[in-house]
């Protein structure tokens, strides 16, 4: 038998009785014994798209030839994140006659995770599954925290649960067929972490940006560890996101506002979300709580990220308004907005001069 010459190491999302381990390396893909001690019964269900089928999907069945697969293979795309896809793995998990001692296994980016949570949620009132994330974002953020769900064509993630998965196995070897622009994506979600949590991480993302761009795999590790770390102690604090955990969302506002605008799929969601905290920064600054060189550094790492630092032209002001108030975060008609008290704090607060974000707005739509 070859020697395994990959790389482990492991984080706890700690949530009591519902805890569980996230796996970050490389070369994971190979390992049962990681998945294996979190699967309960003999029927496992891989879930998959058409993209992602057939880079990794021989490599997990082979792991996981103990077991009586079934291969749930869907359309690639957020488009299938859908009522209509989450019923199609019902019917082959209940054509298969999956039981309740059942996993479903979601190996893909953040909507094949997200599907396959919610569809799991749902199955039998509730099975396990295991999240095998295979792109940056997924790796950083969606697959962590129990977040699952699809959309419905009134909006985007409307329909869902919170339900945890049994354990994560984030391989950082599956970044390398990424996409350079969905890698790049998934770098906005890191760059996140530091601004709302964590000041050494975003100093470490500036100081090594260069090499994580090439995707040097060592790097990688630290980066989506740092990143899950945070995610996990923010949903330990607050799991159902009661307050904190929207911290999370810090830039999404104004990046949901673009996204909406442009339709789904023009911009990718990191994208969206990198001028979008480049705008939440700004605003952070003109109300007086960070100095203006926070601003220009962040614009300079998401640059040098090739990502974008200000909306797309074409919107106005008073549409970019509009597309913002639908937003989650507003109570009571006033828009509550995640901002920058200091570099590595964010607050959520809806307590920040309004006419300090209609001049910001004036100044970059149009
Ligand atoms: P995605 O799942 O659409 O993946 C992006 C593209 O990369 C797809 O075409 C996919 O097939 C392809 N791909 C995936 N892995 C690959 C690999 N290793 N090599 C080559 N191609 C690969 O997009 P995403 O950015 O991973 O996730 C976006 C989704 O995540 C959205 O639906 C968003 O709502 C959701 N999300 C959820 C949470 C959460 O907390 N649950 C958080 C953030 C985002
Ligand atoms: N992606 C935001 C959250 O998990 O809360």
């Amino acid at each position: 038998m070859a020697v395994w010459r990959g790389v482990l190491e492991i984080l706890t999302v700690d949530l009591g009785e519902r805890s569980y381990p996230i796996y970050i390396g490389t070369q994971l893909l190979t390992q049962a014994e990681l998945l294996t001690p979190h699967i309960r019964g003999q029927q496992v269900a891989i879930v998959t798209n058409e993209t992602i089928a057939p880079l990794y999907l021989p490599t997990l069945r082979a792991t996981l030839s103990g077991y009586t697969i079934t291969e749930i293979i869907l359309p690639d795309g957020e488009a299938f994140k859908d009522l209509p896809t989450l019923n199609k793995i019902f019917d082959q998990l209940l054509a298969d006659r999956f039981d309740r001692t059942c996993t479903l296994i979601a190996l893909g980016g953040g909507v094949v995770g997200d599907t396959t949570g919610f569809a799991a949620a749902c199955y039998l009132r509730g099975v396990d599954f295991i999240q095998v994330p295979t792109t940056l974002l997924s790796q950083v953020d969606s697959s962590v925290g129990g977040k699952t769900g699809v959309n419905h064509a009134l909006g985007k993630n409307m329909i869902g649960a919170f339900w945890q998965p049994r354990c994560v196995v984030a391989d950082v070897s599956t970044l390398a067929t990424l996409s350079d622009r969905e890698f790049a994506s998934g770098l906005a979600e890191v760059i996140k972490y530091g601004l709302i949590a964590d000041e050494a991480f975003f100093l470490w993302l500036e100081q090594n940006s260069e090499q994580l761009l090439k995707r040097n795999e060592a790097l990688l590790i630290e980066a989506v560890l740092r990143s899950c770390q945070n995610k996990a102690d923010v949903v330990a604090e607050d799991e159902h996101e009661a307050g904190k955990r929207a911290i999370l969302n810090f830039g999404h506002t104004f990046g949901h506002a673009i996204e909406s605008h442009l339709g789904y799929g023009h911009w990718l969601h990191g994208e969206a979300v990198a001028a979008g905290m480049t705008m939440a920064t700004d605003l952070s600054v003109r109300a007086g709580w960070i100095d203006a060189s926070v601003h220009c550094r962040v614009k300079r790492l998401l640059k040098a990220c090739s990502l974008p630092t200000k909306p797309p032209k074409g919107i106005t002001p008073a549409q970019f308004m509009t597309l913002m108030s639908v937003d989650k975060k507003c109570i009571g008609g006033r828009l509550r907005l995640v901002l920058l008290k200091a570099l590595g704090e964010a607050v959520v607060t809806a307590n920040y001069p309004e006419s300090h974000l209609a001049q910001l707005l004036q100044e970059l739509c149009h």
